[in-house]
């Protein structure tokens, strides 16, 4: 596998990367991509952007507290992301009586910022290549050369955390090396009414006026290394952070970003495909009705309302990003045209006996492991979606994860009595669960749910555990198959070798990537065209008192209608709120920051958009945009709303 990837290298010098699809390895920039970002306009090298021995810009770049992206913006350890990424840490420090989710907040000193326990930011110190040292070996010998790479590794990084990392479905192995803070403490953010402007409605739309950042701190011990929180602390020192540029953006602009994308599905069969699509149904219809419950509960009371935010808002992202993959896989054609490229890549196998030697089947023995696993696959998902996964569960069986004020004992038996009551319709039977003592059906589970709120309710949740636990221990062992592994890493490497010579990029894995391209609008349909900007204008625009998605607060109301945008008015005279670029991300790149051709910071990515929901299995070209918050309009927001000089004096500008 080594040797195919050093022979797409040589080749790839002679071969321009793609400008716009590509979810790129730091380490393979400078083959890969350096030529094709110049020839769109950048005007950095690749070891401007990733260089193990100096700082480079990758040094500015963390990945923020497991599932983000974020960006170290000044010399004290300020660090920027999306507001739904540090949602779930804003929403722990709330209160009724100090919500900051609600209204907002920003420190006007270090010492008004606000420790978040828990929570952690990654440095990512370097990534080689170690495949050589690794594909000869199997099973024991296998996991023994990995664990044997990361201690020797470790030892060579003190204070730091080294991983290996498979690729391409175990064709390449990468050691990463990544360093963790550990006191990170929340800086401020804006009401969640601007900070998540457009709620649910606009999620995953163009256009877009949602000022989605909060910024956070790191802090660090006397020598500037991790430490667990303390008073003692100091503002971290950074090796790099991002400059800003206030010049705002023109279509044909380049751009890149980097970040932590999470997951796609770029090497998987149309079978594979199908199945998730149908898999994903389920989850729909499990959230449709879980979600339902929790809005009307919200809607009735502030402190559910903020109790449940957190959760609502992460099961509704998944269930509407689902629902807009399935339409965009029919009207894109998605599974065709996998269908398509399958046929011709068996064709390219079977023309010659090596080929057939090394990759034959492979297609075929991932199809027959998704027919095989379809019934128990589905059954379990129903189960995680459903009962799986409530709070009661953790309440009793691990209260670490439990977290009394966000839960509602009245919200969680209506939440638990919908999901039963879903799960018992959808259940096939043999899957179904059978707690000690009862034969659960629709008439009696109401009155299950309730007994686990009576005085034996530790008793019954235990019982229910215990079913749980024997429906998957008896039936989640089929579906895992290792033939299916063998499987995908061939088809994998076969798609590698179909396409040698051409610049590759491996699915997204929550490793550090970059992706290039360029400011750009989009038609979402015939005779229609999207500007590649949005201004506050539109927020006045949308504005709706009454309905909790569209609320502005009338301090911002006022600063638009004034037009006081001070420095960070566009040359049109508008305050630009969003843009969009045609950059390849997916969640997990939430946070990332959009960079210009110097590497100055111009936005934070947050969102794909609707007609391309599709994205994470097949980039498209005319349609795929990547949606941007203008860091104009977050400066704005800081400076005018928040009243925060303390911040803004903090940053580096461009020239
Ligand atoms: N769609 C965005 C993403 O997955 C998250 C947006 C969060 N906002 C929301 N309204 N749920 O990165």
């Amino acid at each position: 596998m080594k040797k195919i990837l050093l022979t797409i290298a040589c080749l790839a010098s002679m071969i321009v990367a793609r400008a716009d699809e590509g979810m790129w390895l730091l380490p393979m920039l400078q083959q890969f991509n350096e030529e094709a970002m110049r020839n769109i306009g950048c005007r950095l090298t690749a070891k401007d952007i990733y260089d193990i021995n100096n700082a480079s810009l990758k040094d500015a770049i963390v990945q923020f507290g497991g599932g983000c992206t974020g960006e170290v913006i000044s010399q004290n350890g300020l660090v920027s992301t999306n507001h739904h990424c540090g949602y779930s840490s804003i929403q722990r420090l709330s209160t009724p009586e100090k919500n900051y989710l609600e209204d907002g907040f920003f420190a006007k000193s270090f010492a008004e910022e606000i420790p978040v326990p828990g929570l952690t930011v990654k440095f990512m110190k370097s990534m080689a290549d170690v495949t050589d040292q690794l594909e000869s070996l199997e099973g024991k010998a296998f996991k023994e050369k990995v664990a044997e790479i990361e201690k020797a590794s470790n030892e060579a990084n003190p204070n730091c955390q080294s991983k290996v990392m498979s690729f391409y479905n175990n064709n390449v192995w990468y050691l990463i090396v990544y360093k963790t803070y550990k006191d990170i403490r929340f800086v401020g953010a804006p009401p969640v009414s601007m900070g998540k402007f457009g709620g649910e409605t606009d999620n995953w739309m163009w256009p877009r006026h949602t000022c989605d950042f909060s910024l956070f701190r790191i802090y660090a011990d006397e020598n500037n290394e991790p430490a667990e929180y303390s008073e003692n602390n100091k503002p971290y020192t950074p090796v790099k952070s991002l400059k800003i540029s206030l010049k705002g953006v023109k279509e044909g602009d380049f751009t890149f970003i980097m970040g932590y994308p999470g997951r796609t599905q770029r090497f998987q069969t149309a079978a594979q495909l199908k199945d998730m699509i149908e898999t994903n149904s389920i989850r729909i219809e499990a959230r449709t009705i879980k979600q339902k419950v929790m809005w009307d509960e919200m809607e009735k009371d502030p402190v559910v309302r903020l109790q449940y935010a957190d959760k609502y808002a992460g099961s509704a992202n998944g269930w509407k990003k689902w629902q807009g993959e399935e339409l965009a896989f029919k009207k894109l054609g998605i599974i065709e045209r996998q269908e398509a490229k399958e046929a011709e890549l068996n064709k390219w196998i079977n023309k010659k006996g090596s080929r057939k030697e090394a990759y034959g089947g492979a297609i075929e023995d991932i199809d027959k492991f998704i027919t095989d696993r379809k019934e128990v696959y589905m059954n379990l998902i129903l189960l995680s979606e459903t009962i799986g996964n409530l709070d009661i569960l953790a309440k009793y069986i691990a209260p670490k994860h439990f977290r009394a004020e966000d839960y509602n004992e009245e919200v969680d038996r209506k939440i638990n009595k919908a999901l039963f009551a879903f799960y018992l319709d959808k259940v096939s039977p043999e899957y179904k669960i059978q707690p000690e003592g009862w034969d659960l059906t629709k008439e009696n589970v109401d009155e299950y749910v309730d007994s686990f709120y009576g005085e034996n309710g530790a008793e019954v949740v235990n019982g229910l555990m215990t079913a749980l636990r024997t429906v998957v221990a008896e039936k989640v062992g089929s579906i895992n198959d290792p033939t299916f592994e063998v499987a995908s890493k061939k088809y994998a490497a076969s798609l590698l070798q179909w396409n040698k010579g051409k610049a590759s990029y491996p699915d997204a894995n929550f490793t550090m990537r970059l992706t290039y391209g360029t400011v750009k609008p989009y038609s979402p349909k015939d005779g229609v065209s999207y500007w590649h900007w949005c201004t506050a204008n539109g927020i006045l625009e949308k504005e709706d008192p009454d309905d909790y998605e569209f609320r502005v607060p009338t301090k911002i109301h006022n600063l638009i209608e004034n037009k006081d945008y001070g420095r960070y008015a566009d040359k049109d005279g508008t305050l630009h709120t969003c843009f969009l670029t045609n950059n390849d991300i997916t969640g997990g790149n939430s946070g990332s920051p959009v960079l210009d051709a110097d590497g100055n910071l111009i936005g934070l990515a947050f969102d794909g958009n609707w007609e391309s929901m599709s994205s994470d299995v097949m980039f498209e070209p005319d349609l795929q945009r990547c949606i941007n918050v203008d860091i104009r309009f977050v400066l704005w927001m800081i400076e005018k709303w928040g009243e925060a000089p303390n911040i803004i004096k903090e940053l580096a500008f461009a020239k």
